[in-house]
């Protein structure tokens, strides 16, 4: 599929610019940043032990309104958050070994400077031009609505508190001035429709360019499929501007004496974050001697250009990232490799299932090269689902790298050193096997070339069978007890070392870190993809020490309880359906007349450390004094809320969290900023019943 050279033929090594996805500054890395950060850093690992010279970028991806409106809601400058998130995801990412060269920032002066130099291309070229468009208007919060920030009810099925733009109840898409009763997410208020100025390019412009690119000579073919079907729909102008007030760069000539007169626009995020992959290049060159921008940015340069991203920005990737691109002056990527969605079990990621793990949860439970490991058992190129069955994962671990993998090296390695110093032999006992196994490497290489870790993980594991079938053939612990065959048990386990150590060679790009330990009982140094061509012989090797352990299914447990209190923490005030009932199920009087509401007071409300939604509260009920941890940081401050009067299910069994035990939960509804407590009847006293 890929025009690229052979990775282990090439004379000459190959120059590589990677990219993953930029995350969004405003969420926590979780498993679905997570595989397609593994699927990326895999390959880039791989390409480096074979010598190639290869670069992996990433960044967090910061503008827009929701940074503004979250800096407005904290109090805390978009700068101090991109900070200190900044740093939380690279310790995220790290966690699951995954290297990148430079993570940098969509907020820089680098992408500032270098999106202004595509945008004055873009004018220069006739490219853009102004439209007036109707749009939603929050009167209250005087800013412009996106989609996602219009509720109302649908339309199609009069479902109440639907999105701007589809309805999760009937599946229906429309335009939010289809909505009944719309409003703002933001203030509640009922937006207003107002004509404002936009910059658009004209993406036609850019067709044939496109065209030539879209080949399924670079892009897998169920991409090609979708480009050519948007490129019979007719390629649509593209919005690239946003009005103030919004977190992001400014564009240029817009604001006072513009056509426009309209005062300064912004850019679209999606218009600066795709460039930011190449400001984040830029910081890495300025930082590293003899790293060239433009011998890999330049038309017609012989370097590659690969960006992973995921099938949901497609759109964003293979049609207008190409397009700024070729405005810019830019070459167009070698390939954009694109996968598919994250499920657990079979299904999407849930909240409520505790399927959506955060990176930092797992980590506080598991191990991340366990998770590499299965995630490229699953990985092949195509577009399809990644699914984690989550005691599947347990198994295979467990089976094929502790029992299968490892347990090569431990079986051999205790015979060499009782019986020789841990001296290897100067010949091995069956060649062939060696030779075939080491014959596997081109075939394994082309597989990882083209992202089939599926089809690579399958046939390394066959070698790995092979290894242990041949020693449980030879029997060294039965040749070791008889002294005349010393030598022999010395060729049998170098010969299973070896075969031991191409599995390391092969499975290097997946488990790094295991391979560092196992580079060192091997006493080699760091082992490249051509080492698999020779044997090992006649050096020594250290003590075995185990290099991985047994999976317990319960620490997987522990992973999804903890993260369905990662989702109460995010959501504690929504009140929760009991144990065995669905939010979609009815629920008779009698199952809700035991809910137990009570006016509570809060006394005191303070931030909890660690905890980025919660708030603390400690209420006075009258008689008794509870503490509640509510996620409403997002919408109140603590201060606001001493002497507030709520609503609190009081009857809730207490609920053991990071921080300490809620006892009980508040009623509020609405999410994120939107959070708005329920407040009892005028006149209510700490303690009321509330019916
Ligand atoms: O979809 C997302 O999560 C975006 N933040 C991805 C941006 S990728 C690139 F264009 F920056
Ligand atoms: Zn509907």
């Amino acid at each position: 599929m890929s025009d690229a050279p052979s990775t282990t033929t090439a004379s000459k090594p190959r120059r590589i610019l990677v990219s993953s996805a930029l995350p969004y500054i405003n969420g926590a890395i979780h498993l679905g940043h997570i595989v397609e950060a593994i699927q990326t850093d895999i390959w880039v690992r791989f390409q480096r032990q074979c010598g190639n010279e290869c670069y992996y970028v990433c960044a967090d991806d910061t503008h827009g309104t929701a940074t503004l409106l979250r800096s407005q809601r904290e109090g805390i400058a978009p700068e101090e958050i991109i900070r200190s998130t900044s740093e939380e995801h690279q310790r995220d990412y790290k966690g699951f070994g995954v290297e990148f060269d430079i993570f940098y920032t969509t907020h820089s002066e680098e992408n500032r400077e270098l999106v202004e130099g595509i945008y004055e291309k873009l004018v220069a070229g006739n490219h853009v031009h102004w439209k007036s468009v109707r749009q939603f208007f929050d009167p209250e919060k005087e800013i412009f609505l996106a989609d996602r920030f219009i509720k109302g009810t649908c339309p199609k099925c009069k479902s109440e508190d639907q999105n701007g733009d589809s309805c999760d109840n009937c599946g229906g898409t429309y335009s939010p001035a289809d909505l009944i009763n719309p409003r703002s997410a933001l203030s509640g208020a009922t937006p207003v429709e107002r004509e404002s100025d936009h910059l658009f390019v004209k993406l036609s412009d850019f067709e044939e360019t496109l065209r030539e690119w879209v080949s399924p000579d670079r892009l897998q073919p169920e991409v090609v499929n979708k480009l050519n079907e948007w490129f019979s729909e007719g390629l649509r102008d593209w919005d690239v501007s946003r009005d103030a007030p919004y977190f992001g760069f400014e564009i240029p000539g817009t604001g006072e004496g513009s056509e426009s007169e309209q005062g300064t626009k912004y850019f679209y995020v999606w218009v600066d974050a795709p460039v930011g992959y190449l400001a984040a290049f830029t910081k890495l060159c300025n930082e590293t001697e003899g790293l060239e921008f433009d011998d890999f940015l330049k038309p017609g340069s012989d370097t590659e250009m690969y960006h992973f991203i995921g099938k949901d920005i497609l759109y964003f990737h293979c049609l207008f990232w190409p397009a700024l691109l070729h405005a810019g002056g830019f070459r167009l990527p070698t390939s954009v490799p694109v996968h598919g969605f994250l499920t657990v079990d079979g299904t999407k990621m849930s909240k409520s299932r505790g399927t959506f793990v955060q990176a930092s949860t797992f980590l506080q439970y598991l191990p991340a090269e366990p998770l590499r490991y299965y995630f490229a058992a699953k990985f092949g190129s195509g577009l399809g689902d990644i699914d984690l069955n989550l005691q599947d994962f347990v198994q295979r671990v467990n089976s094929d790298l502790v029992g299968k993998v490892v347990n090569i090296a431990s079986r051999c390695a205790g015979f060499l050193h009782r019986l020789h110093d841990g001296q290897l032999a100067t010949e091995l006992h069956q060649p062939e096997l060696f030779d075939t196994a080491s014959s596997a490497a081109d075939h394994i290489a082309e597989l990882f070339e083209q992202r089939e870790y599926n089809r690579a993980v399958r046939r390394i594991m066959s070698i790995a069978d092979e290894a242990n079938r041949y020693i449980d053939e030879q029997q060294p612990w039965q040749l070791a007890k008889d002294e005349t065959k010393a030598a022999e048990v010395q060729a049998v386990c170098t010969t299973g070392i070896n075969l031991f150590r191409l599995l390391m060679i092969y499975l290097k790009p997946i488990l790094p870190n295991l391979v560092v330990d196992a580079e060192e009982f091997l006493g080699t140094g760091s082992l490249s993809w051509a080492d698999a061509a020779t044997p090992l012989l006649g050096t020594n090797i250290n003590k075995y020490t185990a290099l991985m352990t047994r999976l317990d299914l319960k620490a997987v447990d522990a992973v999804i309880e903890a993260s369905k209190a990662d989702q109460a923490a995010a959501a504690a005030p929504v009140l929760a359906p009991p144990a065995g009932i669905e939010l979609e199920d009815e629920i008779t009087i009698d199952q809700f007349t035991p809910v137990d509401l009570r006016v509570a007071r809060i006394e005191q409300a303070n931030h909890v450390e660690g905890a980025g939604k919660l708030l603390q509260l400690h209420l006075d009920l009258g008689e008794e004094k509870r503490q509640v941890f509510a996620g409403i940081k997002a919408a109140y401050a603590p201060e606001d809320l001493v002497d507030t009067l709520v609503v609190l299910v009081a009857n809730l069994a207490p609920r053991k969290m990071r921080f300490g035990v809620s006892e009980g939960m508040v009623l509020a509804s609405g999410e994120g900023a939107d959070v708005k407590l329920v407040r009892p009847q005028a006149g209510s006293v700490p303690g009321d019943r509330v019916r």
